[in-house]
């Protein structure tokens, strides 16, 4: 029977697709407070400022293009005998949009959602505040993020892969936020093997045994390869 590999991808991946980490040197968190925009508080005290911050990347996300990296893991997906799970940390559509599948663990910039009813639709480009839902009718329409403070996406399911993975690989991701971070520990203990694929050392990257350091645009079609070929 053919490995189980689980992926988990972070903002790195989509760094050379043009979309901003959140990190690095200018990152997002460096021109913007978690607290303010991406926190149920932040929304509840300005709602306009954090739909305004989902608009601007929704925009941007809807032109940007997938780069090798995932074009790669789309392949791997395809061509790899075995089952190949992404988990992503990433809401800008960019697996989908080279062909992947991925599960969304912090949510969606395409998704809106109805913090009254819970109903979940196709976000406009540009949402506002007392954005009324298509189901419910009431003004309480957000961006179908994750923020801090609340749970993320589809965590059974997610355990569960890492569980029963044989190879688990983190590709652009620094390794700050729970429970992310710590998929890495889940799958070891598991007793699958592990790899990073970064630019550069993350916060956990002592969690690996193996590492690819480089552009993800490099790096991740390189090891596909090793992989496939
Ligand atoms: N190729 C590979 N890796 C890269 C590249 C690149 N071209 N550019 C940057 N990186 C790496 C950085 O070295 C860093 O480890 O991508 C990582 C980006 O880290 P973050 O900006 O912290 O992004 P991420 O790890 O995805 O953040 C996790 O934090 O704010 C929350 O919800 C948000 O999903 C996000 C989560």
């Amino acid at each position: 029977m053919a490995d189980k590999i689980v992926i988990l991808t972070g903002a790195g991946i989509s760094a050379e697709s043009g979309l901003g980490t959140f990190r690095d040197e200018g990152g997002l968190w460096a021109k913007h407070r978690i607290e303010d925009v991406a926190t149920p508080e932040g929304f509840a005290r300005d709602p306009a400022l954090v739909h305004g911050f989902y608009n601007a990347r929704r925009v941007q996300a809807a032109s940007a293009v997938p780069n090798p990296a995932h074009t790669a893991l789309a392949r791997l997906q395809r061509d790899w005998p075995g089952e190949v799970v992404i988990v992503t940390q990433n809401v800008d559509g960019l697996h989908e949009k080279a062909g992947a599948t991925a599960i969304h663990m912090h949510g969606e910039l395409s998704g809106a959602l109805c913090f009254a009813c819970g109903h979940r639709w196709t976000a406009p480009p540009q949402m506002s505040p007392g954005e009324p839902c298509p189901a419910c009718a009431a003004p309480t329409g957000r961006p179908d993020i994750v923020w801090f403070g609340e749970m993320p996406y589809h965590m059974d399911e997610i355990e569960d892969h890492l569980l029963g993975c044989d190879l688990f690989a983190a590709i652009g991701t620094s390794g700050q936020v729970y429970p992310a971070a710590g998929f890495v520990q889940g799958a070891a203990y598991a007793g699958a093997r592990t790899i990073e694929l970064n630019l550069a050392e993350s916060e956990i990257t002592g969690a690996f045994e193996d590492h690819r350091i480089g552009p993800a645009s490099e790096v991740v079609p390189a090891w596909v390869a090793e992989l496939l070929d």
